[in-house]
């Protein structure tokens, strides 16, 4: 297949292009100076002249608490951005897939959260996150594109080699022997971003539509991936806990937001990976590319 991802050189982007090429799959990697998804004009000229089979929509402002102060430029970029690729992509009969998260969830349950769960978003960025999944199923709606059947995958508390991401942050405040203070009452599903990106492809190649949830299985506080991250790196820190009201974060956050990933499973016929294993593999893989440079 001809793949074309925008926001190629993100977190969840990067990995996305790297699965999809060792797959076999000819790549067009769209980095935001390549692509400004907001430019609807440039997006239906770019996905016209590459003429992909999917596209795979990972540009997104991902800026939880600064979206709160600019709630104009997350929508505009994750709401009017991805409803420009999502028409792109239909009128030149294009796949979609837009990856969305667990924050159009309000967090409120006490078990993981399936597909068909109601959205109740509780931040700007979850709302222009739930706005990006209605505006790329309206466009399906139309119909007069005939058959746009896009997937949306939602997934969550990514970490990975590109870009700063909390376990790298926690385990280099570790090592200059600072002490951690994290916030011990939300829970979530820590994800290393290559395993979402090896599902990914896998369910672009089995013609997958709809919504679906991809993210390592377990859960866990910040605060335990803290201590699990730390631990693992072989070092040893003073790792303590602190509210979210005492944190003080500018954006609310659901307090509870595990992905029920059981159809997903069903569907590959194997499990995700645990998130303590695929947290090793991430420390251990990334210690000897680190050596190797
Ligand atoms: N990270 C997580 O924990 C998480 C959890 C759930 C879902 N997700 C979703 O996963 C997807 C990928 O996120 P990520 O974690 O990879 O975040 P990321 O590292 O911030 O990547 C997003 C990319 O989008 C680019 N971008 C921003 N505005 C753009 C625009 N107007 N046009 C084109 N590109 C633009 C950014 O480029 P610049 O940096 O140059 O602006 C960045 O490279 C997003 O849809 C996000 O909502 C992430």
């Amino acid at each position: 297949m001809r793949i074309l991802v925008t926001g190629a050189r993100g977190l969840l982007g990067s990995e996305v292009v790297r699965a999809a090429a060792a797959r076999g799959h000819n790549t067009v990697p769209l980095g935001h100076d390549d692509l400004d998804v907001t430019d609807a004009e440039r997006v239906l000229a770019a996905v016209t002249a590459e003429s992909p089979d999917r596209i795979v929509h990972c540009a997104a402002y991902t800026a939880v608490d600064g979206a709160e102060a600019e709630p104009d430029v997350a929508s505009r970029v994750n709401r009017d951005g991805t409803r420009n690729v999502a028409r792109a992509a239909a009128a030149s009969a294009s796949g979609m897939v837009y990856v969305s998260t667990d924050f159009v969830f309000d967090g409120l349950e006490h078990a993981p959260y399936l597909p068909d769960h109601p959205v109740a978003p509780l931040s700007v960025y979850g709302r222009t996150k739930r706005d990006g999944e209605e505006a790329v199923l309206e466009v399906a709606a139309q119909g007069a594109h005939g058959a746009f059947r896009p997937l949306i995958v939602r997934t969550g508390w990514l970490y990975g080699a590109e870009g700063r991401n909390f376990v790298d942050a926690m385990v280099e405040r570790a090592a200059r022997g600072e002490a951690l203070r994290v916030v011990d009452d939300q829970t979530g599903g820590p994800t290393w971003a290559r395993n979402v990106a090896d599902i990914l492809v896998e369910l672009m190649e089995r013609e997958v539509d709809g919504i679906w949830h991809v993210a390592d299985r377990g859960e866990a506080t910040w605060l335990e991936l803290a201590r699990t991250a730390v631990r693992l790196s072989g070092l040893e820190a003073n790792v303590g806990g602190v509210s979210t009201a005492e944190w003080g974060a500018p954006a609310p956050r659901p307090p509870y937001s595990v992905l029920d990933v059981t159809r997903t499973e069903r569907l590959l016929g194997r499990r995700m990976e645990p998130w303590p294993e695929a947290l090793a593999r991430f420390l251990g893989t990334e210690g000897e590319e680190r050596r190797e440079r």
